[in-house]
């Protein structure tokens, strides 16, 4: 495949006003703006750098644990994008083969877009290609400015542009491809003269130009996709765009989504045929849910829950890193978490499993055999099991094991303290 990519995320993401959070770590439906950028890009790419700055240790850790195989990049001073492509020269120096660039905050831009663009680079025989769309609200981004003909003259900055450049609405994605050969040594030339005092990378364009070099932009119909995130107002749109793409996947597929403007799922997913999502349901991070489930309404999948088929997960349920497996059902009022449950399981209204212990600050398993039954209101105190076809009396909290078909229950005797409020009330 012979193509590296270079991701920029070491901005401050300055108008995220975020004194936590590295802008690139932020997140949509559980994932961050650079994991999806990344799991698009590692399917088409060799080789990933991301260029780190600003909080440089989060992102580099986040780097390390989830995607090990990429390599991170220190930028130190952050002195803009033309300067942040600069760091990968060193490691790229013998490289002569195609650069793919894109920013770590455009997390909606798909994997098969990429790869037309990255067509259409080689089939036109480009030197630079960058990626433009038409906005008909373009403030803040680069504007694209052609000559006469038509071809690509270079791209302004919102701040650097003159009122009548404001009114173009063809801007730049901020996605490049580049043919490292021939543009490798742009990266020490660029200056910093313009509004905002850095190097911008949209430079490259006039310089390849003066290079008569082949610099063309591939115009992108589906302009969401570049959508950028530079606030919270921005997170909140994309998220918005997000879960509309996925919905209309699910729906597709065959998955009935009763209301899609109450419903969020993500896009790592799985959803089987038949199943129905009801209204103010939230599905984050990476799931698989079978056939012939009920979801909802009120429902919170918070990731790594794997769910088989006819299961039903009611209302004001929240399940995290759980399996479920089929024909069970965990009605009401629950909260299932870092759980095994077997097939015919019931879990009545109220159940909980206490999976975290605050004191040594870890979580444990709860496993519950097929056909067990567990009555309402019942604590299951990780680590425990209740073994198959076990019953647990409602009100019940579970230290121990249950052996299988026993019943486990820890309630109180009843008492009935007859005529009582009659006497209370003389
Ligand atoms: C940039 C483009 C603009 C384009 C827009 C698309 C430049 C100069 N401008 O503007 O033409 O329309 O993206 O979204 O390139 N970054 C670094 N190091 C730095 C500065 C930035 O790694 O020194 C990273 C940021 O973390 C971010 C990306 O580069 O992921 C873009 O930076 P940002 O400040 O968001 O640029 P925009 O103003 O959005
Ligand atoms: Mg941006």
């Amino acid at each position: 495949m012979n193509i590296k990519a270079v991701i920029l995320a070491a901005g401050k993401g300055t108008r995220m006003k975020s004194e936590t959070t590295p802008k690139v770590l932020h997140k949509i439906m559980g994932k961050t703006l650079l994991g999806y950028v990344l799991d698009n890009v590692k399917r088409i790419t060799d080789e990933q750098f991301i260029i780190v700055g600003h909080q440089a240790d989060d992102v580099k850790n986040f780097i390390d644990k989830n995607y090990a195989n990429a390599k991170t990049v220190l930028q130190s001073p952050q002195l803009g994008t033309g300067h942040a492509v600069s760091m990968v020269c060193p490691s790229l120096e013998n490289y002569n083969d195609l650069v793919l660039i894109l920013c770590g905050d455009t997390p909606l831009i798909k994997e098969e877009t990429l790869t037309k663009f990255v067509e259409f680079h080689r089939s036109n025989n480009s030197d630079i290609t960058v990626m433009s769309t038409i906005f008909e609200n373009p403030t803040n981004y680069g504007r694209i400015v052609r000559e006469n003909d038509n071809s690509l003259k270079c791209i302004v900055e919102e701040k650097d542009a003159s009122p009548d450049q404001k009114l173009i609405k063809e801007v730049n994605a901020g996605i490049y491809c580049l043919d490292w050969s021939k543009v490798k040594s742009a990266f020490s030339q660029l200056k910093s003269n313009n509004a905002q005092g850095e190097y911008y990378l949209t430079d490259i364009i006039s310089w390849g130009k003066t290079k008569n070099l082949s610099v063309n932009a591939y115009i992108l119909e589906n302009s969401d996709e570049i959508y950028g995130i530079n606030s919270r107002s921005n997170l909140a749109t994309a998220t918005a765009i997000m879960n509309k793409r996925n919905l209309e996947k699910y729906m597709e597929q065959g998955v009935t989504i009763v209301d899609p403007n109450s419903t969020w799922i993500s896009e790592d997913t799985e959803i089987g045929q038949d199943t129905v999502i009801y209204p103010s349901t939230y599905i984050e991070g990476k799931n698989k849910i079978g056939k012939n489930c009920k979801i909802g309404p009120f429902a919170h999948l918070r990731g790594e829950v794997e769910v088989c088929d006819n299961i039903k997960i009611g209302n004001y349920v929240e399940v995290k890193k759980s399996k479920i497996s089929s024909n069970t059902n965990v009605g009401h009022l629950s909260y299932i978490g870092d759980s095994e449950l077997g097939e015919r399981v019931n879990i009545g209204a109220g159940t909980i499993t206490a999976n975290y212990d605050p004191l040594s600050k870890t979580k444990s398993k709860t496993v519950l055999g097929n056909d067990v039954k567990i009555g309402s209101n019942t604590v299951l105190v990780a680590p425990v099991k209740v073994e198959e076809g076990a019953n647990i009396g409602a009100g019940s909290v579970v230290t121990k094991n249950i052996p299988a078909w026993s019943l486990g229950i820890t309630r109180s005797p009843l008492k009935i303290l007859e005529n009582w409020v009659k006497n209370k009330l003389g």
